[in-house]
């Protein structure tokens, strides 16, 4: 049998329809609407993509989206100043520096001058450190897209064995804390990790955010695991043609699993509803 597809697609419209519905209570109640400042420098193709659609998800949403968008020779100080005035602006709920930034920015720098009270991206350390210790903040949006995928199809995850491959500030370590927060055995697995197939084999969830296109195959799998593929990376298919894959080898792992997420189709779509959903939790923190 092959595994269950888990629609990220549907998940994340039907999360945004929720968030649409609170955000029409907000502004009826408030006489304002939640704002969101993305904030892009330079002009790597992949940043505007994803930039252009956080806007659209935003104001589909009905709430503000406010860009900036800055050559890709601003200096640290001028994004940094841009940063202040951001956390003074009442009308600012959240705001985003799309990564990666130039070289000559320091982005630890950048995310920690965000007001962890409007870092709807979570990674600012005050929000890393909530997540670390059970206090409430701003989780980062890929991870949260990525619980509550595996909530919508697993209901209750404690006792789950869960291996996380990857460790990256953004996806692999605060997806390892929400996972541990649910109760799960949590793994981290990573680049020196020996006999990462064997490891593997052990999850009832796999979590895959390394970025290396196809790397987990079916027969790493324990049968009917629940497999999660946050990898996006771009391969030429045998026909020449550009094509999106996952981290997984979807083919394969497919015959294996229990369920698993498409890509794309599966975390990207969750993404920037829970970005959205922790835009409108700011602006209802702060206003509401
Ligand atoms: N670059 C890739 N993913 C992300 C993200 O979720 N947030 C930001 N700010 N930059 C990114």
């Amino acid at each position: 049998m092959t595994a269950r597809l888990i629609d990220g697609k549907a998940a994340a419209a039907s999360l945004r329809a929720t968030v649409a519905a609170e955000v029409a209570k907000f502004r009826s109640a408030t006489g304002r609407s939640p704002g969101l400042a993305v904030v892009l420098v330079g002009e790597d193709p992949a940043s505007a993509v994803y930039v252009r659609s956080k806007g659209k998800a935003t104001v589909e949403a009905g709430m503000q989206s406010i860009e900036h968008k800055l050559p890709a020779d601003t200096s640290e100080a001028e994004l940094l100043a841009l940063v202040d005035q951001l956390n003074s602006d009442p009308a600012v709920d959240g705001i985003l520096v799309q990564l990666p930034l130039p070289p000559q920015i320091d982005a630890n720098k950048v995310i920690t001058r965000i007001d962890p009270d409007k870092d709807v991206d979570g990674f600012n350390p005050v929000n890393a450190g909530r997540l670390a210790i059970g206090l409430p903040g701003f989780v980062p949006c890929t991870p949260l897209g990525c619980l509550k995928l595996l909530r919508a199809e697993l209901g209750d995850l404690a006792g789950k064995h869960a291996v996380v491959i990857g460790r990256s500030n953004i996806v692999g370590k605060p997806v390892a804390m929400l996972l541990l927060a649910e109760h799960c055995t949590v793994t981290i697995a990573h680049s020196r990790t020996r006999n990462l197939p064997a490891v593997v084999r052990q999850a009832d969830i796999v979590v895959a955010a390394v970025g290396r296109p196809n790397m987990v195959k079916g027969d790493w799998l324990k049968l009917h695991a629940t497999v999660i593929d946050v990898g996006i990376n771009r391969v030429e298919g045998d026909d020449g043609k550009s094509r999106l894959v996952g981290d997984v080898d979807f083919a394969s792992a497919r015959e294996i699993a229990g369920a698993i997420t498409p890509v794309p189709g599966g975390v990207g779509p969750m993404t920037i509803a829970c970005l959205i959903r922790n835009t409108l939790v700011s602006a209802a923190r702060r206003d509401g």
